[in-house]
Formats: structure tokens, sequence, C-alpha cells
């Protein structure tokens, strides 16, 4: 197992928004996290990625133990994310938000990587190469010197994905990577994320959009309330009573 996770708890003062979650997800792996609007997916990223501190429980990564440690070194680790709302550095160009990834510290690479100073030329290069094949490999490389703030909402993901994925990550954790797209680039990233696979890279996600999961993942994991619900293949997930009770019901009327 790449990433165990064991009796992970998070309460925000008298919220309990994760409670006792366990999983794992096997090298290779495509897996889902569903559940309805507040159940703690994104709060199960924040923990497992160190942006916040869990308040019981392990995970452990590769083998080690990285429960409240910091997101730079677990960033460093091998763990890279998106986020629900797309951030990219808005001033800058699409080469350079990958290159933020490519340098592996995450925000604060910018001035330590020397973008743009002389002294750095050669590491600056280097980062622009790894950079440049992300993007080709997300068939991004047309838009490398345009501004990442003005390209389509589906395109931005992209970038993120590419920074996420230039880290040398070999673990990504995508949230809601669906969201706000239409068909065609949905079935786009549908298969980006097979690529992404196919790659050696793991693949843990929070998604929405049913038909998109189902097809896409080995393994689900239904959240409600903070707590597992259920955990198994889509076929299993969508005959599952207490997931349609809870979950699958409201989603497939919307
Ligand atoms: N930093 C925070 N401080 C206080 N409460 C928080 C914080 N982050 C999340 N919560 C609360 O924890 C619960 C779980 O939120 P979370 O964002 O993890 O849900 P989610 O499953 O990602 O929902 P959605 O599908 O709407 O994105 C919610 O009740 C939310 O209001
Ligand atoms: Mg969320």
């Amino acid at each position: 197992m790449i990433l165990k996770v064991r009796r992970l708890s998070k309460s925000f003062g008298g919220l309990a928004a994760l409670r006792d979650v366990e999983f794992a997800v096997a090298p290779g792996e495509i897996k889902a996290v569903i559940g309805p609007n507040g159940a703690g997916k994104t709060t199960l990223f924040n923990v497992v990625t160190g942006l916040l501190k869990p308040t019981a429980g392990s995970i452990e990564f590769a083998g080690r133990a990285i429960a409240g440690l910091p997101p730079a070194r677990i960033a460093r680790m091998g763990i890279g994310r998106t986020f629900q709302q797309p951030q990219v550095f808005r001033s800058l160009t699409v080469l350079e938000n990958v290159m933020l990834g490519a340098h592996r510290g995450g925000h604060g690479g910018l001035v330590s990587c020397g973008l743009g100073m002389p002294a750095a030329r050669a590491g600056e290069r280097h980062l622009a190469e790894a950079a440049r094949e992300q993007l080709a490999f997300m068939g991004l490389a047309a838009g490398a010197d345009r501004i990442a703030s003005e390209l389509p909402l589906g395109k931005q993901r992209y970038v993120e994905i590419a920074r996420a994925l230039a880290t040398g990550a070999r673990l990504v954790l995508l949230d809601e990577p669906a969201a706000g797209l239409d068909e065609t680039e949905t079935n786009e990233l549908h298969d980006l994320i097979l690529r992404i696979r196919d790659i050696g890279v793991t693949v843990l996600l929070i998604e929405h959009h049913m038909r998109f999961v189902m097809s896409l993942a080995d393994n689900v994991l239904v959240l409600n309330f903070g707590a597992p619900l259920e955990e198994g293949p889509p076929q299993a997930i969508r005959r599952s009573r207490a997931v349609i009770e809870a979950y699958l019901g409201a989603a497939v009327d919307a």
C-alpha cells in the first residue's frame, strides 16, 4: 500500500469533520472519495497533505509516518495535489506555474529557485525543461508562455495537475478535477488521469461527477458526515443501499 490511513479524525472546535476514517491506496490504483457536500473530503486531503494537523490517527505514505508533518516536507516525500478552487499564480505564465512544482518547494520556491537570477540560471533551465516535459505530457505545450489565469478553467486545472506532477509526485490528490468542465473536457480529463496512472503515479481523487468516477476509479471510498460509509469497487458502491440513501439517490437526481 502506498497510502495507509488509520483511525483518522479531525475536529474544528465541536465539529467532527473526520471521524475514524480508515482506508488504504494500492500503488497504481485510481481511488475516488465521494460523499455529500460537507462530508469531509477536502478536509481529508488537507490533513493528508499537511495543511491541517489531524486531531487523532495515523497516515503512512510509502511506509513512513507523515501525519502532522509540514506540507512542504510531505510534498517533497512525493505527494502532490490540486485544489477544489484552482490555485494558479495569477500573474505567472503557465510554464512558470509548473516550474514552481518542479522546484518541489511549493510556494516558497519562487525566490529560492532564483527565477530570473543569473546565479541560478542552470538550475532554472533544468526546472524549465522538467516543466516543459510535463506540459507536453498534458498537451499544454503550446500554451506554455500564456498567463495562467487567462486560460479557461479546464486548462487552469491542467496547469495545477502539471505542477503537482512536476514535483515528481508518486501520489497525486485531485480535488474535484472535473468540476465546471464541459463534456469534452471531462472526457479528456478522464483519459489524462488514465495516462497519469500509466506513467506510474497513483491517483486519489474527489469527485461529484458520478459517471466520471464510476468509469474511472478502481475503488471508491464514501464519506458521510466525516465517517467512512462504504468502500469498494464502483459496481458494489452503486448497489449499496447505505450509499444510495445517503448520497447516490440525490446525486443521480441532481
Ligand atoms: N478550516 C476549517 N475550519 C472550520 N471548519 C471547517 C474547515 N474546513 C472545513 N470545515 C468544515 O468541515 C466540514 C467538512 O468540510 P469539507 O470542506 O472537508 O467538505 P467536503 O466533503 O470537501 O465538501 P464539498 O463537497 O462541499 O467540497 C464542513 O462542515 C466544513 O464547514
Ligand atoms: Mg470539498
